[in-house]
């Protein structure tokens, strides 16, 4: 029997502070109307100027650990995927451990923007299958309200803030687990999403830029794609999926990939519409609000994928 990482609890942090379409069209050239029409959001969290991506992080790794029913000492390995780290170093991974009290193991953060989740998942997932780590914590925690350009309405109105963690267990035994995953990225396209600026190395503070309609089209192409890839590697076809755990950018692109995979739009988890785009928060933050509400069983085929800024975008398919 193979050794397999199995997903065995989640968690999610919002921060409390709720804007909504309205607000922002109080101070930008935008309405409810054109936001919820193109992007099928309604609201979005942001954070208090003192809340550090950290504090985020731990609150959603403490709510998976006591799902998991596992506590500091059972953690063996923490990743973080952030694009809005606390510094430019040490890790914000090294900040989480610190505050959670995790005293052993390995700890480091993970680039990948909005496909940080799925690749920080991959990652953990390949070291506990060495057999050099058991037991992982894996974050997805950002701030974009940090790195937003509030003036830019192009921008301004599509991400938010939030955190969701997994714990990640290596179990001997078992269908349930990881069962393939992919990752790929195409740094030709690097000018289509970026920041202008930051980190330390060049002394300037960056804000978010996007070219939209074209990373739409590369998004809905790339995630088609890579999702069929993960259903061939693991043998099973869409009608296997039971549920659509995507990354959270854009309620058209994910139908349209939905559509692709010929899946009932009620199989996919949508939360674009209250949290906006939340980066790499945002698959582990829908695969909680669908675990705790008691969509996602024990035992459900869950296909997780992400595209984001590089480009960067992967997939991963599990047994829940
Ligand atoms: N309010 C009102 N009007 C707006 C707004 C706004 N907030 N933003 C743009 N517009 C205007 C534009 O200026 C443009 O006006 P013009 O025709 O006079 O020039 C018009 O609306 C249409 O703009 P488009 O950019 O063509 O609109 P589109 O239908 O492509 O929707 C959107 C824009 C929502 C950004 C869409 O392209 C999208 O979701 N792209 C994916 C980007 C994304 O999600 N990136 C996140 C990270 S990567 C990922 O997660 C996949």
């Amino acid at each position: 029997m193979p050794r397999r990482s199995v997903i065995t609890g989640t968690g999610s942090a919002l921060p409390p502070g709720v804007v909504t379409n309205q607000d922002l069209a109080g101070r930008l050239d935008t309405s409810d109307e054109w936001i919820v029409e193109r992007t099928g959001i309604h609201q979005r969290r942001i954070a208090a100027p003192e809340v550090k991506t950290s504090d985020l992080a731990v609150e959603a790794a403490e709510k998976a650990m006591a799902a998991a029913g596992v506590t500091a000492a059972d953690i063996d390995l923490i990743v973080v995927a952030t694009a809005t780290p606390d510094d430019t170093f040490p890790a914000t991974a090294t900040r989480v451990q610190a505050k959670l009290g995790v005293r052993r193991g390995a700890a480091f953060d993970i680039a990948a923007v909005c496909s940080g989740f799925v690749y920080a998942l991959t990652v953990a997932d390949a070291l506990l299958k060495s057999g050099g780590h058991s037991r992982a914590l894996v974050i997805g925690a950002e701030l974009f309200s940090r790195i937003l350009d509030w003036e830019d309405r192009t921008t301004a109105v599509l991400f938010g803030d939030g955190a969701g963690a997994v714990v990640l267990e290596a179990r001997d035994a078992g269908d349930r687990g990881i069962l393939a995953a992919r990752l790929h990225a195409d740094g030709r396209h690097a000018d289509l999403l970026y920041v202008d600026g930051g980190p330390g190395s060049t002394g300037t503070v960056g804000k978010l830029r996007m070219k939209g309609r074209e990373v739409f089209r590369h998004a809905v192409a790339n995630l088609s794609s890579v999702v069929g890839e993960v259903l061939e590697d693991a043998g099973l076809a869409p009608a296997d999926v039971d549920w659509l755990v995507p990354h959270q950018a854009n309620a058209r692109i994910l139908e349209a990939t939905a559509r692709k995979l010929n899946l009932p739009i009620e199989r996919v988890v949508m939360t674009v519409g209250s949290h906006a785009n939340t980066s790499a928060a945002s698959v582990p933050l829908a695969l909680d609000a669908a675990v705790t509400d008691g969509r996602i069983q024990v035992g459900d085929i869950c296909l997780l994928e992400a595209m984001g800024g590089g480009f960067t975008w992967g997939a991963v398919l599990l047994r829940f």
